[in-house]
């Protein structure tokens, strides 16, 4: 019996998972926490500076989709437990290029499962293979209704029917292969950390830059907003408590269609930057929509409020504020990881498109 149990978090060094990271090496001394991610244009290990040095962090700079990789990982550490992140994780990358989101999202998760499965040989006492999904794969809502954990799945999007799939294959395994598995399908997260591809972090990049902020169609859509560490803070009940071979809805109880998001952001950020008499409203301009646009989103999350006790702690309002300053002052990371291919991806998207 080892003395320790190694945690493996895949995908720690992007927004939602280094916050993870974090919650669990923190509040976990005695759990050794490796975070294993191939540093794509969104990982960052700057994310994670504070925590580095800790005797129960380590990092593993792999890929899941090279599966020799992740198997020689598995028998190195014999990971008790995977809270699965790593993916391919923005909409309009994938109409852009669907092959790699079927790559990582269901190849690489296919990947961890089977090196799990190898590794745990059928004995699961305490394993856990926790796979961290989007409430995209439901598709879209009209104007009333929730996505409950037995909404059919209806994914719109290369990305959405990457996840859903990769959902699909992780409840196939726990059926076909007992694996011990929980899936959650959180709604839209935001806050400090997050790549400024994203709705909330490129606005607000761009009003600092008072760049024109691109509102697809009319803008009215609408997103349940969810504050980045309350997700952590339910993945964290999920993975101590949560059912096996159950699934869980996350969300915010907090929905915003785009543009009203888009003007409150305005306001506080005019706010933060004294910039009042023009406010950054006039920035705002409506852009082609985006193909197969989801509508309406909205979660339900009755079970895990029930089941857990767990509900949001942070108001949207002070989540943004928060997340504004944040960025404000951290702007060489947002003018560091707003380089290079980042720009390319902005002109191919924003200008050419
Ligand atoms: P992100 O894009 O910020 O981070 C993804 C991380 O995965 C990066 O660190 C990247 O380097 C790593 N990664 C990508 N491909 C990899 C590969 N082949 N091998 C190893 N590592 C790889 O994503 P995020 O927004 O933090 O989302 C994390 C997870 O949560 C995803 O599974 C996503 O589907 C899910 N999710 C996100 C949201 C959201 O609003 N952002 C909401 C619900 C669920
Ligand atoms: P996004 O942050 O990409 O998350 P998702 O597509 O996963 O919900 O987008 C949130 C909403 O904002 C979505 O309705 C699309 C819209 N949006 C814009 O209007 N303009 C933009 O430049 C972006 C990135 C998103």
């Amino acid at each position: 019996m080892k003395e320790q149990q190694n945690i493996l978090i895949t995908g720690g060094a992007g927004f939602i998972g280094s916050h993870v990271v974090r919650l669990f090496v923190e509040k976990y001394p005695h759990l050794h926490i490796f975070n294993l991610d191939a540093l794509t244009y969104a990982g960052n290990l700057e994310n994670l500076k504070d925590i580095e040095a800790k005797p129960n962090y380590n990092f593993l700079k792999a890929d899941i989709t090279d599966r020799s990789a992740v198997f020689k990982l598995f028998k190195e550490y014999e990971f008790d437990s995977v809270v699965h992140l790593a993916a391919e994780s923005h909409v309009d990358r994938s109409i852009k290029d669907p092959s790699v989101f079927v790559k990582t999202n269901i190849t690489g998760t296919l990947n961890l499962m089977d090196a799990a499965l190898k590794c745990w040989e059928k004995d699961f006492k305490n394993k856990l293979f926790y796979h961290i999904s989007t409430d995209e794969v439901y598709g879209s809502l009209g104007a009333k209704g929730l996505f409950r954990e037995n909404s059919p799945y209806k994914p719109n999007s290369p990305y959405a029917a990457s996840k859903a799939a990769s959902d699909h294959f992780v409840r196939a395994y726990g059926e076909t292969y007992n694996l011990p598995y929980i899936i959650s399908n959180c709604s839209n997260n935001y806050g400090p950390n997050q790549f400024p591809e994203k709705l909330i972090p490129l606005f607000i990049n761009n009003i600092i830059q008072q760049k024109p902020l691109p509102v697809y169609g009319n803008g009215n859509y609408t997103r349940d907003w969810l504050f980045v560490l309350d997700h952590a803070r339910a993945i964290d009940l999920i993975f101590q408590k949560g059912k096996l071979k159950s699934t869980y809805n996350i969300g915010g109880f907090n929905e915003w269609k785009n543009i009203d998001l888009v003007k409150l952001l305005c306001k506080i950020m005019d706010k933060k930057l004294n910039r009042s008499a023009v406010s950054a409203e006039k920035l705002i301009e409506f852009v082609k929509d985006r193909p197969g646009h989801d509508k309406r989103y909205a979660i339900d999350a009755s079970k895990i409020n029930k089941e857990l006790g767990w509900q949001p702690s942070v108001s949207f309002k002070e989540g943004l504020e928060q997340t504004v300053a944040w960025y404000l002052s951290n702007k060489e990371w947002l003018e560091r990881v707003s380089s290079g291919d980042y720009r390319e991806y902005y002109k191919r998207w924003y200008v050419e498109n």
